[in-house]
């Protein structure tokens, strides 16, 4: 979504926000900048409906204008946030995860730029110590809230087996990040409707090649439109994918957004995630 109310503070946001996705996005190669389409292809969302989307924070890092947003995660349990691993490499956040001081969740507004909902500091992070960096495989984190959020909040994991995992289910992705490819960072929370797509489509699409991120099906999840444009994009890595009113994935990595034969690849939960 565009923001046509505050030109000048929409600039520097997507410039701190492009800083942050340039880092993100070197994880993944090719990407055809030109070509990529926050979420894409998406709709507004709205908070209360949809509580167990979080926006990852800090404004140390990322600057006040759009409250620090830098990734996405989702609640799995009243003080537990899951997101991506590469959320909180070095690379991306400019320094260690742990020395980051102002790391909180922002939970219950979707309008970033307003107040309102939870804001609450990470007090401890669990980083999946099978996470490669280079296939980008295993790529989940669990950040521990100081404060419970209401139980409300919770979005259960669906679990081995779950038929949310089989291919053609309808899926819905959620986010903060890029809504065209070109760094034009949302400041109100979007969704996008997708489907869970064959292991196969990403098999062919990411194929194994050197030092390069490759679909590996058992840790991770296919799901885009077979035409493209609904995808996930860069800055809302860590955000749910959920199918049958269960997480199902967590936006991980792509090539280009939104692009037909690039679907977006997710963390498989099931994989990675304690059940719930
Ligand atoms: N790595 C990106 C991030 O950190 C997410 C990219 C998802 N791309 C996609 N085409 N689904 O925000």
């Amino acid at each position: 979504m565009r923001d046509t109310r505050h030109p000048i503070s929409r600039k520097r946001a997507a410039l701190v926000a492009l800083a942050a996705a340039a880092a993100v996005a070197s994880l993944v190669t090719p990407t055809p900048a030109a070509a990529d389409s926050g979420v894409v292809g998406g709709r507004t969302a709205n908070a209360p409906d949809t509580p167990w989307v979080v926006a990852l924070s800090s404004v140390d890092r990322f600057g006040r204008m759009r409250a620090g947003q830098f990734c996405g995660g989702a609640v799995i349990a009243p003080t537990k946030v899951a997101t991506a691993a590469h959320c909180l490499r070095e690379d991306v956040l400019g320094v260690r995860a742990e020395e980051l001081r102002d790391l909180k969740v922002i939970a219950g507004r979707s309008d970033l730029v307003g107040g309102g909902g939870h804001e609450i500091p990470v007090k401890d992070m669990w980083i999946n110590p099978a996470y490669d960096a280079e296939s980008n495989s295993g790529d989940a984190a669990v950040l521990t809230l100081a404060r419970p959020l209401p139980s409300g909040y919770v979005i259960p994991v669906a679990p081995a087996g779950d038929p949310a995992y089989r291919p053609g289910t309808d899926a819905t992705v959620y986010g903060w990040g890029d809504t065209t490819g070109l760094g034009t960072y949302a400041h109100t929370l979007n969704a996008a409707d997708v489907s869970v797509l064959p292991d196969q489509d990403c098999s062919r699409a990411y194929p194994a090649a050197p030092g390069q991120a490759r679909y590996v099906p058992a840790t991770m999840l296919c799901a885009g439109t077979r035409e493209g444009g609904r995808d996930a994009c860069q800055g809302d890595s860590g955000g749910p994918l959920i199918a049958r009113g269960k997480l199902i994935g967590l936006v991980s990595w792509g090539s280009g957004c939104g692009l037909a034969e690039s679907p977006g690849v997710y963390t498989r939960a099931s994989a990675v995630l304690p059940g719930s």
